[in-house]
C-alpha cells in the first residue's frame, strides 16, 4: 500500500523523488526514504514519519545522483522505524530496493539466506529481496567463470533463449539475478531496484501491486500511481504481472517472465496535472467534495441524452446474453461496495436481474455460486485493491464474464477484466473517497439503464431517471450550499464518542457510507442501521445527548423513518436530518434540505452533507483529513 517513485534522467533525482513521494503520501505515511547512485556508490537516506522529515536529513541536499528510487511506507512487517524504512540494501551495498506488497514466504527465504551467511538489519519482509538478488548475482558470476570448465552446471547462467534477446551492453547479469529472485518470491510485489555496477540502469517488476512507468524525453519516471508524476509526463507504460522493465535515460526495454524482449505501447492519460494539486483548498478531500458537479459531468459524458439510448463504447452485451443471466454479482470493498449496493437496487428494479453485493474479502471464501450465467461486476476506484482483484480472478475461473468499474485507466483490475468502464472522476488523492463514490453510483445506474434498454425494458421511469441524472451536476452545486449549516452542526457534536446513522431503502446505503466516512477521518465510533432495525437491539445504546443522523429521500419510506427518529428523540438523542421530502422539521435539531431527485441516484446528493459533516468534524478535532491514521488510499494487500 506504500508509494513508490523512481527517476532516471539528467536532473538531480533527489528533489524529484521527494516531490513524487509527497504526492503519493496518501498511500502510506509511517516512514520514507530515498536511494540514489552517487559517484562513490549507492546512497540511502531514510527516516521514520512523514516524507517531509527527509528534508531534515543531514547530507540530503548534497545528493547529486540523477538516478534514484524512493518509498513512503505503510508497514506490514516490522514496526514503523528508521531501520524498517525502505530502501533496503543487501549486505554488500550492491543493490538497493524499494518494495510495495508482502513477501509471504519471507521467513523461509530469510532462513535460506541466513544459512548462506547473509545478515539482516530490519524486521521487514522486503530486506530479503536485495540479498536474494545479490545471492543470484554472485552465483551467476561464479557460474559463468566456471562455465568454461563445466558447461553442465549452468542452471543459473544465461540460457540460449535469454541470450538471443539480451544483447551485449544490456544489464544481463543484473536482470537475470532480479528475475531469479522474483521466481522465488511468493506474495505481492512492486519492486524498484538499483545496482551499483550498473549506474545507468534501473530495473522494475511487479506482481499484484501497482506500478506505472512515465516516459519522458531523455528521462523516465516510475510511480505507484499516475498523479505522482503527472506534472512530468502524460505518457505511461503499464506492466503486467511478472514483466520486467530495464530503464535507462533514453530507453526502456520490456521483458516477459522468460526474459524475452516484448513490445509495449504508451497510453496517454488526459488527467490535468492541476487536478492533483490542492488549488487553494485546505485539503484534497474538501477540493474533491467540491469537484463533484464536474466529476459527475465527466462520468455521464456522452453516454446518453434525454432522447437517446445509453451507449458504452467499451461494451457489446447482447439481449440474449443479458436475458440468459441468472444473476449479477457486484464485488468491492469499503466505499466502492457501498456504491455497489446502489447498483443492486438499479439492476433489480430496472433490469429485473437478481443481484448480490459482496465484500470482496469475504466473497472468495463463501464458495459463491458463480458460473457462466453470472455477470460479475467489480468496483474499485484505484483498480488495485488486492481483495477485489482476487475475487475477479475467481469469477473468471468459474466461467463468468467480468466487468470492472474503475477510475484509473490501465489499472490492474481493468487489465484482468473482460470489460472495463471508467468513472472519469479525475485523480482522487484524499484517502477518504468522495467524488469517486458519487461517480461510481452514477455510472452503475447508467449501466443498469443500458442493460434495461437492451432488454427492451425502457419505460417512462427510465426516461425520467435519465433526465434526473443529467440534472445531477446542477443539483450537486445546490447541495454544496449546505456547507455552513453542516459546519455549524459539526461544531456542536465534534467531541462526541458515538454517532449513529439511520435510513431505509437506498438511504440506508447512504447511512453506511456516511458512517464509514466519519469513522475514517474523525475517529469517532459510528454505526449505521436500517432505521427499522434499531428497535431490535441497537436502540439500547441511545441515551441522552447521543447524536443520530437520519437520511430520508424515499417518499414511500419517509413516514416510517420519521417514526424511528421520533423513537430516538424520545430517548434524548440529538438529530441531524438530510432530506428532500416535505417533513415537519420542528422535532429535529437540524434539517439539511437537498434537491429532489430520483431515488436511484439520490445517494449522489444525500451523501454530500455527510461528506462535509465528517470533514468539518475532523477539522474541528485538528486531524489530518487527507491522511487518516492507519489507512492507505490503495489497499494492495489481502
Ligand atoms: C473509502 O473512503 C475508503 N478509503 C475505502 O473504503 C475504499 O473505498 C476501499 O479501500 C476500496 O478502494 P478501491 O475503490 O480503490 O478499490
Ligand atoms: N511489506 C513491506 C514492509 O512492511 C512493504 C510494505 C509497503 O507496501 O509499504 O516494509
Amino acid at each position: 500500500m506504500c508509494g513508490i517513485v523512481g527517476y532516471i534522467g539528467t536532473k538531480k533525482a533527489c528533489p524529484i523523488l521527494i516531490n513524487g513521494l509527497i504526492r503519493l503520501e496518501y498511500r502510506g505515511y509511517d516512514s520514507a526514504g530515498i536511494s540514489t547512485i552517487e559517484k562513490d556508490g549507492i546512497s540511502v537516506m531514510k527516516d521514520k514519519g512523514r516524507v517531509k522529515n527527509l528534508y531534515n536529513l543531514k547530507g540530503i541536499d548534497d545528493l547529486e545522483g540523477s538516478i534514484g528510487i524512493a518509498h513512503t511506507r505503510w508497514a506490514t512487517h516490522g514496526k514503523p522505524s528508521k531501520e524498517n524504512a525502505h530502501p533496503h540494501l543487501d549486505n554488500s551495498r550492491t543493490f538497493s530496493v524499494v518494495h510495495n506488497g508482502i513477501i509471504e514466504n519471507y521467513n523461509e527465504l530469510k532462513k535460506f539466506l541466513s544459512d548462506n551467511g547473509y545478515k539482516f538489519l530490519s524486521q521487514t519482509d522486503t530486506e530479503i529481496i536485495p540479498n536474494l538478488v545479490h545471492y543470484y548475482y554472485s552465483k551467476d558470476k561464479k557460474d559463468s567463470s566456471s562455465a568454461s570448465i563445466d558447461k553442465k552446471d549452468s542452471s543459473l547462467s544465461s540460457t540460449d533463449k535469454e541470450d538471443s534477446s539480451l544483447k551485449k551492453g544490456d544489464c544481463l547479469r543484473f536482470l537475470r539475478a532480479v528475475k531469479r529472485a522474483c521466481d522465488d518470491l511468493k506474495g505481492s510485489f512492486a519492486i524498484e531496484i538499483l545496482c551499483k555496477d550498473y549506474p545507468d540502469n534501473m530495473i522494475v517488476v511487479r506482481k499484484d501491486s501497482p506500478l506505472v512507468i512515465g516516459k519522458g524525453d531523455g528521462e523516465n519516471y516510475i510511480a505507484s500511481d499516475i498523479p505522482a508524476i503527472l506534472s512530468f509526463t502524460k505518457n505511461f507504460y503499464f506492466l503486467n504481472d511478472l514483466e520486467f522493465a530495464v530503464l535507462s535515460r533514453d530507453d526502456i526495454k520490456f521483458y516477459d517472465d522468460n526474459l524475452q524482449l516484448i513490445e509495449k505501447a504508451t497510453k496517454s492519460i488526459d488527467w490535468d496535472a492541476s487536478s492533483s494539486e490542492k488549488n487553494g483548498f485546505d485539503d484534497f478531500m474538501l477540493k474533491e467534495i467540491y469537484e463533484q458537479p464536474n466529476s459527475i459531468r465527466e462520468t455521464i459524458g456522452a453516454k446518453f441524452s434525454e432522447d437517446s439510448d445509453c451507449e458504452f463504447d467499451e461494451l457489446n452485451f447482447s439481449k440474449d446474453y443479458l436475458k440468459g443471466l441468472d444473476k449479477i454479482f457486484i464485488v468491492a470493498c469499503g466505499t466502492a461496495m457501498h456504491a455497489g449496493l446502489t447498483g443492486k437496487n438499479a439492476f433489480e428494479k430496472l433490469c429485473k436481474i437478481p443481484t448480490e453485493v459482496d465484500v470482496a474479502s469475504e466473497f472468495r471464501y463463501r464458495s459463491p455460486l458463480v458460473d457462466d450465467k453470472s455477470l460479475c461486476i467489480f468496483i474499485s476506484q484505484s483498480g488495485e485493491t488486492a481483495d477485489t482483484i482476487a475475487a475477479l480472478k475467481l469469477c473468471k475461473e468459474k466461467g463468468a464474464k467480468t466487468l470492472a468499474i474503475s477510475n484509473v485507466i490501465g489499472s490492474s483490475i481493468t487489465r484482468e477484466a473482460d470489460y472495463s468502464i471508467y468513472t472519469h472522476a479525475g485523480p482522487e488523492i484524499a484517502v477518504a473517497s468522495t467524488k469517486a463514490y458519487t461517480s461510481q453510483v452514477v455510472l452503475i445506474v447508467i449501466l443498469a439503464i443500458y442493460f434495461a434498454e437492451i432488454l427492451g425494458l425502457s419505460s417512462a421511469e427510465i426516461v425520467n431517471l435519465k433526465r434526473d441524472i443529467l440534472e445531477l451536476p446542477k443539483k450537486i452545486e445546490e447541495t454544496l450550499k449546505c456547507s455552513e449549516q453542516v459546519k455549524e452542526f459539526a461544531k456542536r457534536v465534534y467531541q462526541e464518542k458515538d454517532i449513529f446513522f439511520l435510513g431505509r431503502g437506498v438511504d440506508e446505503v447512504v447511512a453506511k457510507e456516511g458512517s464509514l466516512k466519519l469513522k475514517e477521518i474523525s475517529y469517532i465510533h459510528s454505526e449505521s442501521y436500517p432505521a427499522g432495525e434499531l428497535k431490535h437491539g441497537p436502540i439500547a445504546l441511545i441515551e441522552n445527548g447521543v447524536t443520530v443522523v437520519g437520511i430520508m429521500t424515499v417518499p414511500e419510506l419517509v413516514k416510517k423513518t420519521v417514526s424511528n427518529l421520533q423513537e430516538v428523540i424520545t430517548r434524548g438523542a440529538k438529530t441531524l436530518v438530510i432530506t428532500n421530502q416535505d417533513i415537519d422539521k420542528s422535532m429535529f435539531d437540524m434539517v439539511i434540505e437537498i434537491p429532489n431527485t430520483n431515488t436511484f441516484v439520490s445517494p449522489v446528493l444525500s451523501i454530500i452533507p455527510l461528506q462535509l459533516f465528517s470533514y468539518y468534524i475532523a477539522k474541528e478535532k485538528g486531524l489530518d483529513v487527507d491522511k487518516p491514521r492507519n489507512l492507505a488510499k490503495s489497499v494492495t494487500v489481502e
